[in-house]
Order: C-alpha cells, then sequence, then structure tokens
C-alpha cells in the first residue's frame, strides 16, 4: 500500500482545497548562489494559517468521531496553536478552552492582548491562565474536572502526538509532488518545538525522498532534550502507518537563546531580511528562529544543494513582540 493510501485510510475534515505553494526563492537564491525553495504552510486555509491545520483537521475529525461538543488545549499567551484550534472549533461549532502560559513573564500590552492572543479571543475561545505548563496533559485533565466539562477532547500541546502528525506526513507528499523534477533537496529546513511537524516530515519524507535529511531547529531547547520528542513521534507515527524504520533524528540547537518565545538578534534579522528580499513574513518565535538557522547554514556552508524551507507560519506574533518594531530601521 502507498503513503497516500495509507493516509487515506484516516478520517480528517478537509480544510485544504489544494496543496499549499512550494515556491523557488528568487532573491534568496541569488544572494546565496544555491538553490533555495520554500514550502508556503504559512498560507493555509483558516484563521491567518500556520502548521497546526494540518494536525487539527486529523485531530479534529476524531474529535468529532468521539462526540466532543468542548475542545481543550495549551500553550503560551501567544500560541499560533491555539490561535488555530480556537478557529477550527468555532468552524465546526464547538466550544474552546485554552489553557494559557505566559513562558517569558511578560507584562507589554500587546504580548498580552494582541496578536495571536486578540485573534483566539476572537474565535470565541475562552482563556484560563496557569503559572506554567509543567504538566500539559494533567494540568488539562485537571482543568476539565475542575468545569465539570462532559464530551470534552484534549488536543495536546502544539496537536503534536501520533495522529496531528498524519498531516506533516501529507505536507511530505505534497512536497515530493511539487518539486521540480530537477531538483534533488539535500536538506529540509523547520521550526522543531512540540515535535510534530518535523517527526512527520521526516517519516513522509524518508518514504518518498530518502535522499532528503530534515533538519529541525529547535525553538524551545536543546538537541538532547528535543531528539527523544521527536523520536517517540515518529515511533508511534510509524506503528500507525506500519512503517518499520525511523529516520535518524538531525536538529540544530543554537538559535533558540535565550528561551522559548524570547526573540534573538539572529531571528530578527532573518524576519527583516525575508521580509525586504521575498515579502514574506516569518515570526519572532519560531520560523524567524529557523530561519536564522538556514541563514547559517548558507553562509558558513560550501555546499551547494538545494535546500527547501518549511515556513510553518506564526506571523501574527509580530504585532505581540515589541522587540519586532524596535528592531525595524
Ligand atoms: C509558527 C510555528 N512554527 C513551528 C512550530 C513548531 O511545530 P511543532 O510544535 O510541531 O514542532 C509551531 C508550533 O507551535 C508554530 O506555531
Amino acid at each position: 500500500m502507498s503513503l497516500q493510501q495509507k493516509l487515506a485510510s484516516f478520517t480528517k475534515v478537509n480544510l485544504y482545497k489544494a496543496s499549499t505553494p512550494l515556491e523557488r526563492l528568487e532573491n534568496l537564491s541569488r544572494l546565496y548562489g544555491r538553490e533555495i525553495y520554500i514550502k508556503r504552510d504559512d498560507i493555509s486555509p483558516l484563521a491567518m494559517g500556520g502548521n497546526k491545520l494540518r494536525k487539527l483537521e486529523f485531530l479534529i475529525a476524531d474529535a468529532i468521531a468521539k462526540k466532543a461538543k468542548v475542545i481543550v488545549t495549551a500553550g503560551a499567551i501567544q500560541s499560533n496553536h491555539v490561535r488555530q484550534t480556537a478557529a477550527i472549533a468555532a468552524m465546526f461549532g464547538m466550544k474552546c478552552i485554552a489553557l494559557l502560559e505566559n513562558p517569558i513573564q511578560s507584562s507589554d500590552s500587546n504580548f498580552l492582548h494582541n496578536g495571536n492572543k486578540l485573534l483566539t479571543d476572537l474565535f470565541g475561545a475562552e482563556s484560563v491562565m496557569c503559572e506554567a505548563l509543567t504538566d500539559p496533559q494533567a494540568q488539562m485533565e485537571e482543568l476539565i474536572r475542575t468545569l465539570e466539562l462532559e464530551d470534552a477532547y484534549i488536543v495536546p500541546v502544539g496537536g503534536s502526538n501520533a495522529l496531528g502528525a498524519l498531516g506533516y506526513v501529507q505536507c511530505a507528499i505534497e512536497i515530493a509532488q511539487q518539486k521540480p523534477i530537477e531538483i534533488e533537496f539535500d536538506k529540509v529546513i523547520v521550526a522543531s518545538g512540540s515535535a510534530g511537524t518535523h517527526a512527520g516530515l521526516a517519516i513522509g519524507l524518508q518514504e518518498l525522498l530518502p535522499k532528503t535529511h530534515v533538519i529541525g531547529v529547535t525553538v524551545s531547547r536543546l538537541q538532547q532534550d528535543q531528539a527523544p520528542k521527536v523520536e517517540n513521534i515518529q515511533r508511534e507515527l510509524a506503528e500507525l502507518l506500519a512503517i518499520v524504520e525511523t529516520p535518524e533524528v538531525n536538529l540544530w540547537d543554537s538559535f533558540f537563546q535565550p528561551m522559548y518565545g524570547m526573540p534573538n538578534q539572529a531571528g530578527l534579522n532573518a524576519i527583516t531580511l525575508l521580509a525586504r528580499s521575498e515579502g514574506i513574513l516569518l515570526d519572532p518565535v519560531y520560523t524567524g528562529k529557523a530561519m536564522a538557522g538556514l541563514i547559517n547554514y548558507l553562509e558558513t556552508s560550501t555546499e551547494k544543494t538545494p535546500v527547501l524551507f518549511v515556513h510553518t507560519g506564526g506571523s501574527p506574533a509580530l504585532f505581540a513582540y515589541p522587540e519586532v518594531s524596535k528592531s525595524i530601521s
């Protein structure tokens, strides 16, 4: 059975009427003298886009099959995942309750109320603040008990479990179908956080483009802590799809400091570069840092092989971080 056939055996709600674009970054390719492509998962059909929608296609179908009426999820105040979950819950007539933390302890008004939080509120989600998401699954179960919710469905942080990661197997299928025939991507670069995106892409591309290596640029933690997260989802996903081997996990972990959710200069520079060379919006928490990893590689490597950047969205956070406006000159 082909990967496409296996994927088709899982129920999903269909948000995507077509594949997201895969395009050559003309100006960046010229700047660095090599083939640089981008997969535009920031342009997806709901709620200002982003990578969570592919995962939510499968997770919400599961929630519907289980007759859920309330979706419970968790994330940071400026979570893209929570914003997209709130939107899809609204679309399917379900209530969304979001357990939120403030990981950088910011009291900036835009951080607390603008960007993703404004949209999460606009989609009608109910936010419950907590001190820190130390054990989100247990904390969400506790919330369900406290609020005496019936028919609740937990969407894990980042939508990252094997079912959600199927969405990025679908993305891998699109990449294999869309890539120009003469182009063989050596590396696919993607932000790696809760790890479902990374794991889904790596499993899918292992099957379809085995010469292509997925590189996760970590946004929260060092390699030794991130690798087991990717490996666990890869293992569960491989089991779900009856795949025997799982790929080696490749991570670049020097681009997230000082911590998750706090912008850094290299990420801010990457945001400006992409805006001014390609008219493309990145974000300060995920894709700016992932692009900083790619730029560092382009500037330091002697290789000239084609690369693909998977743009996972996040631009609403541009309006929530004062560091972004301060960095514009
Ligand atoms: C814009 C953006 N990029 C990348 C990621 C990371 O994806 P994952 O959590 O699947 O590793 C996220 C997760 O929230 C995100 O919002």
